[in-house]
């Protein structure tokens, strides 16, 4: 199934072009990141991501067991936590749900192989859809990347090319899109409409909680779990979008600084891997839902990360240390916040990390 009427569409320029026509990583014309403009239908059916087939631009073909994960309940004093065990995906992440729809994209267009440049978890999912869709992969990482994430791509049969750093890593993939389908995971839409789908399995499992704390990179992650929640208030079957608590490091928080004009003080968070983005391309977006619905941004250190991971994993989480951040935030906030519903997503598996 896929929906032919499904154009890119650039909000800063109005360029725009079936999606079925051709592949832009970003607008061709100003270089903004593209949304994708379709018929959304919100008709629940079956398990899992499928679930949601008919909110997508196309159906995914084959599937590995994405979405569905836990929410797990816990009281915590005063407020009700709810961990959404993301890093329960297939690949160990929810990256797995963004990454389905783009690898079927790539699929569907015909392409033969994919290159990404990613920290790590993207790189993982990449490489396992690919291999799952028959395309061949080309992750380029920066070399300081957990082994044991460089070790899954290449298991998965991804090819790997390091580089000194992660900016280093956007630039040099550049040298290998011509041929290929290339995922650029932080501008796709694509990874923003799969995140989504967390939202529409916590409001069907559980019902809308009062705050929802995520961890913030490029941010896909954020839009794509705010776009669900606005987009079910915006058919009228819920009455409120939970505020969102956005999660960086100290050592890059490009999301306050955008806010506050100034770099907040505090210790390195270089072990939170998975959100050091230094310019996040939705950035004004992400600064544009966080005033909206009145979020708050919470800066998290290494010490806060390490102390975070070790009781998670005492509780019987085993996440990484990215993680590991939003349970690190919710400690630090938690007696600003009056008695409330709170999610914590818990995004990326520890067992990739542990060497
Ligand atoms: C474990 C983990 N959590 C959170 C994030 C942040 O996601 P996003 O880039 O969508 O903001 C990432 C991104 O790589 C990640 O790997
Ligand atoms: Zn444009």
């Amino acid at each position: 199934m896929i929906k032919k009427n499904a154009y890119w569409f650039c909000p800063k320029c109005g360029f725009k072009e079936s999606i079925w026509n051709k592949y832009y990583w970003r607008c061709p014309r100003c270089g903004n990141p593209l949304d994708i403009e379709y018929e959304k239908i919100f008709e629940p059916r079956g398990n899992r991501f499928l679930r949601y087939s008919s909110y997508y631009p196309f159906k995914p073909i084959k599937t590995r067991g994405e979405g569905g994960t836990p929410l797990i309940i816990d009281n915590d004093g005063r407020h009700k936590l709810l961990y959404k065990l993301e890093y329960l995906n297939p690949s160990g992440s929810f990256k797995d749900r963004g990454t389905l729809l783009s690898i079927t994209y790539a699929y569907l267009m015909n392409y033969k192989s994919v290159v990404e440049d990613t920290s790590g978890n993207t790189g993982i999912s990449v490489a396992l859809y690919s291999r799952v869709y028959g395309l061949e992969a080309t992750i380029v990482m920066p070399s300081y990347a957990p082994s044991g994430k460089k070790k899954l791509v290449k298991i998965l049969g991804g090819k790997i090319i390091e580089t000194p750093t992660r900016t280093d890593a956007s630039k040099i993939v550049l040298q290998y899109v011509k041929n290929s389908y290339y995922v650029a995971h932080i501008w796709n839409y694509l990874y923003i409409i799969g995140a989504s789908t967390i939202s529409f399995e916590i409001f069907e499992e559980y019902g809308v909680p009062d705050y929802i704390v995520i961890p913030v990179g490029s941010g896909g992650l954020f839009l794509g779990i705010v776009h669900g929640f606005e987009y079910l208030k915006n058919i009228g079957v819920i009455n409120k979008v939970p505020v969102p608590i956005a999660v960086q490091g100290y050592s890059v928080q490009p999301l306050y600084e955008k806010i506050y004009g100034v770099k907040k003080p505090g210790e390195e968070s270089d072990l939170a891997d998975g959100i050091l983005v230094a310019s996040p391309p939705r950035i004004n977006d992400l600064v544009y839902y966080l005033k909206k619905y009145r979020g708050k941004i919470v800066l998290v250190g290494n010490s806060d990360i390490r102390e975070a991971q070790k009781e998670l994993f005492q509780k019987g989480f085993m996440v990484e240390p990215t993680s590991a951040t939003v349970y690190a935030a919710y400690t630090k906030i938690k007696e600003e916040l009056p008695p409330s519903d709170i999610v914590l997503v818990l995004t990326g598996s520890g067992l990739k990390t542990l060497n």
